[in-house]
């Protein structure tokens, strides 16, 4: 098998090799998957720059999602998913690869109409839109919903899901080219800026409501600048850091109207769900990929040994859509 393997942090570019390697063998109720076509996620960035929550020992193969077909397994939940095309739920990394062993419970059998360029991304965007949406912030109907980073994935699936559930999104994007994409999906509003004089932009839009809620993988100034538009007890959720820069909080802004800030990261809601609730999950968000409604923007896709041009797209400001490498 081949792998992308990280022997030292630092710039993916120059720090991912292929590596090649004897197959594994799978454990009881564990899975080998051979590799279809795997995303290029900010997180798998970060992680190989050695700047992720929970960084792997090295030398790792990055990579947490991915989409392909069980070739071998062993135990019943292995059985159960023999020759299945699967969304591939890499928890600790090694997607990117041609060959990848999971426990078989994270390999998750997905319906022929979800193309593999969606099911790839099954995993990391679609459940945490769904998970901050649906589990943690539950909007109600009318409400409104501010982010940032609205033109990524994460937050065109927002936006998608305002339009079913029926809340309104307030869209923060930082280029004038993103206002368009985002005007195509039909949004309500979108503000091209950044820093803290987005407040008063935010809050003429808004006229004489309030934001019900704000998601922000930001952070910053920018982040910081939702609180005093939320309503009395809203919250703003921080699920990311693009910019690198701490949200400065005005202790002040947040206790009028006892606002809140809160976080959200995947791998420690998960921890938290039983095991009933991900199936639930991942049935509901499986079905709502397949209406479109948790759809990732498919960008450019590369060869597995062209996978230098590939990171170097991912990390391009600007670029349309997820990156994705194509493995077999
Ligand atoms: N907490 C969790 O569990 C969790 C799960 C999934 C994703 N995330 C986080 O969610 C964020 C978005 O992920 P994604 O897959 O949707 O990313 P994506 O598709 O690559 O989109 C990122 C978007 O953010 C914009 N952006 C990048 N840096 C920015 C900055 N400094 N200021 C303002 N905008 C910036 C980009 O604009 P340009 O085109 O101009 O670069 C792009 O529109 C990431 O931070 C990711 O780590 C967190």
């Amino acid at each position: 098998m081949k792998s992308l393997m990280v022997r030292e942090w630092g710039e993916p570019k120059e720090k991912l090799a292929i590596v090649e390697s004897h197959l594994p063998e799978p454990g009881w109720n564990e899975v080998r998957v051979r590799m279809v076509m795997a995303p290029i996620n900010p997180s798998d960035l970060l992680m190989v720059r050695n700047r992720y929550g929970r960084q792997p020992g090295l030398p790792c193969c990055p990579g947490f999602e991915g989409v392909g077909v069980v070739e071998a397994g062993k135990g019943p939940l292995a059985w159960r998913v023999m020759g299945k095309r699967v969304a591939v739920i890499a928890k600790d990394g090694g997607s990117w690869a041609t060959h990848c062993v999971i426990p078989a419970i994270r390999a998750i059998p997905l319906a022929p109409e979800i193309p593999d360029e969606q099911a790839a991304s099954f995993f990391v965007n679609p459940v945490t839109a769904w998970a901050m949406i649906r589990k943690m912030i539950r909007p109600p109907k009318g409400a409104w919903i501010g982010q940032t980073a609205a033109a990524g994935a994460v937050g065109q699936m927002v936006i998608r899901l305002g339009k079913d559930l029926g809340f309104k999104t307030l869209n923060i994007v930082r280029r004038e080219d993103q206002r368009r994409i985002l005007e195509s999906l039909g949004v309500d509003k979108v503000i091209v800026g950044s820093g803290e004089e987005l407040t008063e932009k935010i809050q003429a839009a808004l006229g004489n409501e309030k934001l019900h809620a704000a998601l922000d993988p930001v952070g910053g100034t920018t982040g910081a600048a939702f609180i005093p538009t939320l309503r009395r007890h809203g919250t703003l959720m921080i699920y990311g850091r693009l910019s690198g820069d701490p949200i400065p909080v005005h202790s002040g802004q947040l206790m009028a109207g006892m606002r809140k800030v809160e976080s959200f990261w995947l791998s420690e809601w998960t921890q938290d769900q039983s095991k009933l609730t991900m199936w639930s999950t991942f049935r509901q968000v499986a079905a709502a990929m397949r209406r479109g409604v948790l759809q990732s923007p498919v960008g450019e896709v590369f060869a597995f040994d062209d996978f230098r041009s590939a990171v170097e797209e991912a990390d391009r400001p600007g670029k349309v859509g997820k990156v994705l490498l194509r493995i077999s």
